[in-house]
């Protein structure tokens, strides 16, 4: 046979050989996706749509933050004040001022449209106009709409207020969560997230069977703040992890959730480092990259 013939046949059985090798070699078949703010690189954050994207994506987890309204109605939102770069006011014109939300009841919040400013970090970003604030209550509501998929709610709580008096108290705060995650029998399928220890301590007395999860943006005794929590999950920032963390951590039983993971590269190294899951504001491309490194 000509040599050429050889050395083809040779090469495509190497690359063949490598490449199956190189899938097997990161483990990523448990893997649980996290859709941060549902799914933020496409959708506007924290609203239905983004959370509906993340459902139909297959995320195992839609992650959101709640601050809480001047009636004191859980409300999903990542800012204590409304975005000046992401909502438009009742006449759809720009805010022209800090509108902390504790200023306003769920009636005045629903007049704010926070789908329709293009987010220029997200350039992936749909605009999708008309989507509003929602309360915890609502999005418990519309999870229903999925019993064959059974959303999961990964929820944090946000208790930092440009002014202390519009600080919530953190055993109301986490009292009002509870309260709604019973009503709709969802809190095994919940877990409660902070970089506030406070309203973990709470929830853990509160109903222990909850699961917590600690945040953390700086480095610090992870494994052993968590565990004395008595939380199963700890979710450091992508630059805080460590192989010997991840392990210190999985022997007290810790599972890691790292955030906010948007690029192939960070994935596989999080993965290759043994996380448990993945927070990410691209949980399609996220799902679809774990399907087709497990094929
Ligand atoms: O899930 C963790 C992550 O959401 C914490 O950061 O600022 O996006 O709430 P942040
Ligand atoms: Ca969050």
């Amino acid at each position: 046979m000509n040599p050429f013939v050889y050395l083809a046949v040779f090469l495509f059985i190497l690359l063949g050989c490598s490449s199956s090798l190189l899938k097997r070699q990161v483990p990523t078949k448990n893997i649980q996706v996290q859709g941060h703010r549902g799914s933020r690189g496409t959708h506007p954050e924290n609203t239905l749509s983004s959370f509906e994207e993340a459902v139909s994506a297959g995320a195992d987890w839609i992650e959101f933050d709640l601050v809480l309204s001047k009636d004191d109605v859980p409300i999903v939102s990542h800012d204590a004040t409304i975005s000046v770069d992401l909502c438009l006011d009742a006449r759809k014109k720009p805010l022209t001022r800090l509108i902390p939300i504790k200023t306003q009841t769920v009636k005045q919040l629903k007049a704010f449209d926070c789908g329709s400013v293009p987010n220029p970090v997200f350039p992936e970003q749909k605009t999708v106009p008309g989507q509003t604030f929602v309360t915890l209550e609502e999005v418990l509501i519309w999870a229903k709409r999925f019993p064959d998929k059974k959303v999961r709610f990964n929820i944090e709580t946000k208790t930092s207020a440009p002014q202390k008096q519009f600080e919530p108290n953190p055993r109301k705060f986490v009292d009002s969560i509870v309260r709604l995650l019973r009503k709709y029998h969802q809190i095994e399928n919940s877990i409660l997230q902070s970089f506030d220890f406070r309203t973990l301590a709470e929830a853990r007395k509160m109903e222990p069977s909850l699961k917590l999860s600690t945040l953390f943006d700086k480095p610090g005794p992870i494994c052993k703040a968590t565990k004395e929590l008595g939380a199963t999950i700890a979710s450091p920032n992508l630059s805080l992890l460590t192989q010997d963390m991840i392990k210190e951590c999985h022997s007290l039983g810790i599972e890691i959730h790292p955030w906010t993971l948007n690029q192939e590269s960070d994935w596989k190294s999080a993965i290759s480092l043994g996380v448990d899951g993945i927070i990410t504001d691209y949980p399609r491309k996220l799902t679809t990259f774990l399907i087709s490194s497990t094929r």
